[in-house]
């Protein structure tokens, strides 16, 4: 109760921070490092900048002068974003490549063209994401929500890790990873969270399928966060809920939350810029330096749930996802 209060009064955390925060606001004061006429200027790169929450985060980053990558798989669209962002920023440098997070060849073909343009990493925003009403397969083969949302992000993180690690080191700049996961990884019951049966599920359900995709966000996070810091490597990984947003994929949930709940919760919604603010406080902070594994929501740390904290999970399902990933592709990864 005490919760709901502040998240509508928008009272600020210990950021400084709260649930009315916009991405513009949480970016003004504390990333003067960012601005074009620092020597530094980062690369960050956004997936599902095509619309939404990854829109926003997109032209926040830009116009703080950030060099912003949008894979995406409509290039029309992401050419649109790109118009509109440089409307406002015509100094903006914006790259657009093409990818389709659902298919483990069109990433690993997106990190080669990327990698192939010399250019440093210094975020990473796993943003893209997918509601399925119903059972859709991807072309590998494996149920669409969990290949896009999970198994795209996990195989892009690992294909680019080294290039993020190499450009921390060589400009002294804390590189970060930022998954953006959602609220829902609380409805998931450790019994129905089986690897085989999210790769090919026998009774599907949209909103778990989505649910625990958005778990594995939050495990992804956690056990890429101790394996970066067993290597004393200086990028961090954090998982993000944006809030509730009334995107394309909240339009995606019909006959789940209606129109009429939607009307009841409207004081519960954020605005798009609102939804962007945690991605870009925990991307661009320097209250986030060396914060890793963890949780946030509304610009503050919180907490996830016990599933999503567990270690074991974390570690089971980074070695399921390595193997899967592993014979998919014959990639030779490192345990
Ligand atoms: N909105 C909310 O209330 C809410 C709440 C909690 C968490 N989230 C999370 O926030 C993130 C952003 O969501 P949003 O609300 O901004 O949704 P959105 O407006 O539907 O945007 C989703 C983005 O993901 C992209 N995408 C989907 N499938 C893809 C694929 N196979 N390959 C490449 N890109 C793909 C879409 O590209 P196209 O333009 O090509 O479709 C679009 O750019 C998601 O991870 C979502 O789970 C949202």
């Amino acid at each position: 109760m005490k919760k709901t209060l502040r998240y509508l009064a928008g009272v600020a955390g210990p950021s400084g921070y709260g649930s009315n925060s916009t991405a513009e606001q949480v970016t003004q004061q504390d990333c003067s490092f960012l601005l074009p006429s620092s020597q530094a200027q980062l690369t960050a790169l956004v997936t599902g900048a095509t619309s939404g929450i990854g829109t926003e985060t997109a032209r926040v980053l830009a116009k703080r002068g950030a060099r912003v990558v949008i894979p995406a798989r409509d290039l029309k669209k992401a050419a649109e974003v790109k118009e509109s962002i440089q409307k406002e920023t015509p100094e903006a440098e914006i790259i657009l490549l093409e990818i389709d997070l659902s298919s483990f060849a069109s990433v690993k073909r997106f990190c080669s063209e990327f990698l192939s343009l010399g250019l440093p990493l210094n975020i990473l925003i796993n943003n893209a994401g997918k509601f399925s009403q119903e059972l859709e397969f991807s072309e590998d083969k494996i149920e669409m929500t969990f290949a896009t949302n999970y198994l795209g992000h996990f195989l892009l993180t690992e294909l680019l890790l080294e290039k993020m690690i190499e450009t921390a080191a060589n400009s002294g700049i804390e590189g970060r990873i930022i998954n953006v996961s959602s609220l829902i990884h609380n409805w998931v019951k450790s019994d129905s969270f089986c690897f085989s049966k999210m790769l090919n599920p026998n009774n599907y359900n949209g909103t778990r399928a989505y649910a625990q995709s958005k778990l594995a966000n939050i495990l992804h996070a956690k056990e890429m966060a101790r394996h970066l810091k067993a290597r004393n490597a200086r990028v961090t990984i954090n998982a993000v809920h944006p809030g509730i947003v009334k995107t394309g994929i909240i339009r995606d949930h019909k006959g789940f939350i209606t129109d009429s709940v939607f009307f009841l919760a409207s004081k519960l919604l954020k605005t798009t810029s609102q939804g962007a603010s945690t991605s870009c406080y925990v991307a661009l902070s320097p209250k986030t330096q060396g914060v890793s594994g963890k949780y946030f929501a509304d610009c503050n740390e919180s907490n996830c749930s016990t599933l999503a904290n567990d270690e074991s999970q974390a570690h089971m399902l980074w070695k399921q996802t390595r193997a899967l990933i592993h014979r998919r592709l014959h990639l030779s990864v490192v345990p």
